[in-house]
């Protein structure tokens, strides 16, 4: 490769500097404003937001909490409509005198399941600008809110196996809600696929389960000792499935990957079982070179792994009920990683190894095809329900926190947000994880055998350790000079312009200063040049990002905006957006002068 746009020259942007400010801070040029935020009406007719007299009716109708993946899916040139995941709620700020789960109102566990799940707004561009906003008007017949109370149903190999199956659903197809859905991707047919992550959160009672299903629960990260951890929300006070002692597989109906067809308000989400059970940071698709399908996947747990679906038929340009299918049937994999320089010479000092690179050779190993198990003792779906457990069993690589996975749709490459790993241990270092106590995160490079989506063997590198170039010896910017980027910590979501620039979004700078936005050329000599391209107001994580098709608006999802310890309504930590009460929202950056994102 070479010439223009691969070396990185439309990133012309002078850098923003790390700093603790409560607002959103762009490169000279450009301006920010909200599209929609917490409590904004999504349903025509919806009740205007109040902080005071909020209702779980209410906010079943209005855009929900802490925005994080962000989809634009266009209806013409100047309309589309947003999906946003609602990751999660954060009480505390919700609600004046909140303390616990055990001591809070009804209603206020009800707003709460209301806020979670994601939303379809339209939105409309302001002028001829790269500015969008929210239509507030109009019939808006595509708006939606998916809450915990949405109905879906399980496709795949593992649908209506007994592992499934609950009081309420005895066919152990049909789920209500969908929880904790952090990062996500759009299909070739125009759907949506919302990755569910740390459901365990939301379950009591793991201790009163059968002992054989307590191995199982507490590899999720669901206690099987204590009856109610003690920062639980007690949803189970309103809704008896969340105890796990009165109803044990609930807990199984959580972590899928789910798909909303965001053009059709009467879609039944999917959650697909053919592409495992984990905590499911997103799911990114790409085509194989035969025309089949593949996902790619981070399981965002410390020391957990990076996955891979393909589907079993190939993807049919136009045919949409042929490719509805793809997602419930192909071979999940998972991924193992092996360096290629003598193991004395990854010793957690930072110093590279005599090859000159973090890298190495890899392979997809497959625990399932169709219902057919490739793991000793497992059927098929306890490999999709309890996929962690099957991928322990065949020496997959234990990784620093596999978040957001995407393809380069200019190379091909893969690129991994590997956000931190403080538990890894000098002793536990590989060539793929080189850090001991890896506070600031890392990206890895994967290559797949001849460029195919669909290969089993690819090749990786680590182009970016993240940390203060400044100070920290084991901070590496793919060898660019270390004097001329930014400071970087915990990478989680990505994106890529259409020049192929990636562009990290991150999630809790363990550097101390504000999270941000960063534009980084993977090609040619500016490769490692991380360019900080904005900084969210304070205490709060950058998620989205979203760079539109024309290339003149970025989104971001501003998630948790003053979300620190011992924050009240009284005591806000931040008072963004509108000074008041902060409130997670979505927003549009644009350049003032039209320029496309990242001049
Ligand atoms: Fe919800 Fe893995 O970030
Ligand atoms: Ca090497
Ligand atoms: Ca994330
Ligand atoms: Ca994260």
């Amino acid at each position: 490769h070479g010439g223009p746009g691969w070396d990185g020259d439309r990133l012309q942007f002078t850098p923003v500097p790390p700093n603790r400010d409560d607002k959103i801070t762009v490169p000279a040029g450009y301006e920010s404003a909200v599209v929609v935020r917490w409590g904004d009406p999504v349903l025509p007719g919806a009740p205007a937001f109040d902080f005071e007299r909020q209702t779980a009716a209410a906010q079943a109708q209005q855009f929900g909490y802490n925005c994080d993946f962000v989809a634009m899916l266009p209806l013409d040139k100047d309309r589309a409509l947003l999906w946003v995941n609602h990751e999660y709620t954060d009480e505390a700020l919700m609600f004046r005198g909140y303390t616990t789960g055990g001591a809070a109102t009804a209603e206020q566990i009800k707003i709460a399941m209301a806020a979670h799940g994601g939303a379809v707004v339209e939105i409309e561009r302001v002028g001829r600008s790269g500015r969008w906003k929210l239509v507030t008007t109009g019939k808006r017949r595509y708006n939606r809110r998916i809450t915990t109370g949405t109905k879906m149903v399980f496709t795949g190999p593992a649908a209506g196996h007994e592992l499934l199956r609950t009081a309420a659903d005895p066919t152990g197809r049909v789920v209500h809600g969908t929880l904790n859905n952090c990062a996500g991707g759009t299909t070739p047919w125009g759907t949506i696929l919302t990755g569910e992550e740390n459901f365990n959160q939301y379950f009591v009672g793991g201790n009163g389960v059968p002992e054989a299903a307590k191995p199982a629960l507490a590899r999720y990260g669901i206690s099987t000792t204590t009856a109610i951890p003690s920062d639980s929300r007690r949803w189970d006070r309103v809704e008896e499935r969340f105890d796990l002692a009165k109803h044990p597989n609930e807990a199984n109906r959580f972590g899928y990957i789910v798909e909303i067809d965001p053009y059709d308000p009467t879609f039944v989400p999917r959650k697909h079982t053919a592409l495992g059970r984990f905590k499911h940071e997103g799911a990114t698709t790409s085509l194989t070179k035969d025309g089949r399908v593949a996902a790619y996947m981070g399981d965002d747990e410390r020391f957990d792994y990076i996955y891979k679906f393909v589907s079993a038929d190939r993807y049919k340009p136009g045919s949409r009920q042929h490719n509805s299918a793809l997602l419930d049937k192909g071979t999940l994999y998972v991924a193992k990683l092996t360096g290629d320089s003598p193991k004395a010479e990854i010793d957690g000092s930072g110093k590279l190894p005599s090859d000159g690179e973090f890298d190495g050779s890899g392979e997809w190993i497959p625990l399932v095809s169709g219902d057919k198990s490739h793991v000793p003792g497992m059927t098929a779906a306890e490999v999709l329900i309890h996929t962690r457990l099957a991928a322990d069993k065949v020496g997959a690589t234990k990784m620093d926190r596999p978040e957001d996975v995407e393809r380069n749709p200019k190379t091909g490459s893969i690129y991994v947000a590997l956000t931190n790993n403080s538990n890894r241990t000098a002793a536990q270092v590989d060539e793929a994880n080189p850090r001991p106590t890896n506070r600031h995160g890392h990206v890895l490079e994967i290559n797949e055998y001849r460029n195919d989506a669909g290969a089993t063997k690819f090749t990786w590198s680590v182009p970016l350790v993240c940390g203060d170039p400044a100070t920290d010896p084991t901070s590496y910017f793919a060898g660019f000079d270390k004097s001329k980027v930014s400071p970087i910590s915990c990478p989680d979501n990505l994106a890529f312009d259409g020049d192929g620039n990636l562009w990290i979004a991150t999630d809790g700078n363990a550097l101390g200063s504000a999270d941000g936005l960063f534009a980084m050329p993977v090609k040619g000599p500016e490769r490692g040049r991380v360019r900080q391209f904005l900084t969210v107001p304070f205490a709060a994580e950058t998620c989205g990002p979203l760079i539109s098709e024309d290339q003149k608006t970025v989104f971001v999802a501003v998630q948790h905006p003053g979300e620190v310890t011992g924050a009240t309504p009284e005591n806000p930590a931040s008072r963004w957006p509108d000074g008041d009460q902060p409130r997670p929202s979505v927003v549009s950056v644009w350049h003032t002068r039209g320029k496309d994102i990242g001049a």
